[in-house]
């Protein structure tokens, strides 16, 4: 090569490269962030405060996410997030500890611990979105806010998902924010149950409690007492095949649940309620005759025999079972409609159980009829019928759970039009099921004593997971809502909006929930 042809080409080359780089530079420009609003994220619960940072993260196919090297549960729940967001993106996220934290990175960061376990902060940058908490709850529910603010974007494929840049400062007014599954009248799999706790942790349920017997059946296996399942647990509400749960079944659902940092609240209902019992074992009668199996959906006619000591070394080996495969902190011995049993003996039941229930470890929770009881402190009331009840359950130094039936009964039909569900207590659409103050709905209940909300799902007239989602959804959204922000941050206008935008995200979880005519469904792109 002559000389002049060399600096030809080098020429060429330097300019070919300053074109490469002004290229490129514009190319950057062009692919400038949309500005989007985190303020105006449709989120459900409502955040206690969001500040806007007016430009957008956008999710890569490949993304990691990192956790504080050393902590154990933080790896826990670094590995649970990365499993969840493999199931709504397709792709994998990676997990490092710290040291490998980088750009396109969710970090996990660890502040000091709190009281409130579940606080947290989300903060979204355009490269890092990080999301501090004292404790593992935090780390989790930050997270569903994100998957929230993921999920809400209409786009399937992850390289065209923008999120809204900026903050987020959260924690719950309420410790407890429940649901319970009626398992007894109508059985549901563990894969149906499993499915349900998907959809409701997205929105920061923390508490399920599982109703597990009643007249129609028995739905936990008790090894000391194997025909409570296999005689009273075969059949359920209209005559079908019922069905129960094994110990492992029980236990899986329980680390399901956990790991979702949900607990679970297993019933054992007693004194009344007890026909499948009185099935299965014709000696917990007083008359020492075997009861028929029940298909109806009548309430208030058995009980245990009180003055029995088998029924108490039946109370003793039952709870004890339970509570040795239960690492939360409640055993409830329902104690609601007795009806059929003698009020001062129903009080000497209700006293031993108690009694049972605090020697195997755990805190005696009730239906508010339970408050006649010695109670002594350290318990918990279910409100759901009688307002007295409540007050008196605080009076003896208890603390109360809300469930009142006119408002937070999911079992309750929405309108005269639905297809399923009862209405002895009201008729409950999504406006009412929402608008109500749990820290003024009963006079004289201080707040201090209130644990938080739980919304019962009875299942006399739900056969499938279909059934479930249809009187569920939307409504326990609105409770999730109730439990979590506090009522001054809420109004049925706002929240009737957010509930608007969720409707393709229940879609995409192929949720089957009721089309409210009070909400405006929306399904297109929601995020701005
Ligand atoms: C109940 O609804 N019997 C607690």
């Amino acid at each position: 090569m002559n000389r002049s042809n060399y600096n030809l080409q080098r020429n060429l080359k330097s300019i070919f490269y300053v074109l490469f780089i002004a290229i490129m530079g514009i190319s950057c420009q062009q692919e400038e962030r949309p500005q989007m609003s985190l303020q105006n994220a449709p989120l459900i619960p409502k955040p206690n405060s969001v500040v806007d940072g007016s430009s957008s993260f956008k999710l890569k196919p490949a993304m990691a996410i990192s956790y504080q090297e050393g902590q154990s549960l933080s790896q826990k729940v670094a590995d649970q997030i990365s499993k969840e967001w493999n199931d709504l993106t397709g792709n994998s996220l990676k997990v490092n500890t710290n040291q490998g934290a980088s750009k396109d990175a969710i970090v996990l960061k660890a502040t000091t611990v709190e009281a409130n376990r579940e606080k947290y902060n989300l903060d979204i940058n355009e490269d890092q979105i990080v999301i501090s908490s004292g404790s593992p709850e935090g780390y989790y529910r930050g997270w569903q806010t994100l998957k929230q603010l993921i999920q809400l974007n209409s786009s399937n494929n992850i390289g065209n998902v923008y999120i809204p840049t900026g903050t987020i400062n959260d924690a719950p007014n309420y410790e407890y924010r429940g649901t319970m599954l009626d398992v007894a009248r109508h059985f549901f799999s563990l894969a149906e149950v499993k499915e349900y706790i998907d959809v409701f942790s997205t929105y920061k349920i923390n508490y399920l409690h599982l109703h597990l017997s009643d007249d129609q059946g028995w739905r936990i296996e008790i090894k000391s007492w194997p025909n409570l399942t296999k005689h009273g647990g075969s059949t359920e509400v209209g005559g079908g095949t019922g069905g129960f749960y094994t110990q492992e079944d029980y236990k899986e659902l329980v680390r399901y649940a956990a790991d979702r940092f949900i607990t679970i609240v297993p019933e054992i209902d007693m004194p009344g309620h007890t026909n499948a019992a009185l099935a299965s074992y014709p000696e917990l009668n007083c008359d020492g005759k075997e009861r028929e199996l029940y298909t109806g959906i009548e309430v208030g006619f058995s009980t245990l025999c009180v003055d029995k000591e088998l029924t108490y070394q039946f109370v003793d080996e039952v709870v004890g079972e339970i509570a040795a495969m239960t690492p939360g902190p409640y055993f409830h011995m329902g104690g609601d409609e007795s009806h059929v049993t003698p009020k001062d003996e129903y009080l000497t039941f209700v006293n031993k159980a108690v009694a049972i229930i605090k020697k195997h470890g755990k805190i005696p929770m009730g239906w508010d009829e339970f408050t006649a009881g010695d109670l002594e402190g350290n318990s918990l009331a279910q409100h759901w019928h009688t307002k007295e009840n409540a007050i008196r359950g605080q009076e003896k130094g208890g603390k109360i759970l809300l469930s009142p039936a006119k408002k937070a009964y999911l079992d309750m039909k929405y309108d005269s039009t639905s297809t399923l569900g009862l209405h002895w207590a009201a008729l409950i659409d999504v406006k009412s099921g929402y608008d109500w103050d749990p820290d003024t709905y009963i006079d004289g209940l201080a707040k201090e004593n209130i644990v938080g909300i739980e919304a019962p799902l009875w299942s006399e007239t739900i056969e499938d997971l279909d059934d479930i989602e249809y009187l569920a959804f939307p409504r326990l959204l609105g409770y999730a809502e109730i439990g979590w922000t506090p009522s001054k941050d809420r109004s049925w206008d706002d929240y009737s909006k957010r509930l608007a935008k969720h409707s393709g995200y229940l879609q995409k979880m192929g949720v089957e929930f009721y089309r409210s005519p009070l909400v405006e469904w929306e399904t297109q792109k929601v995020l701005k």
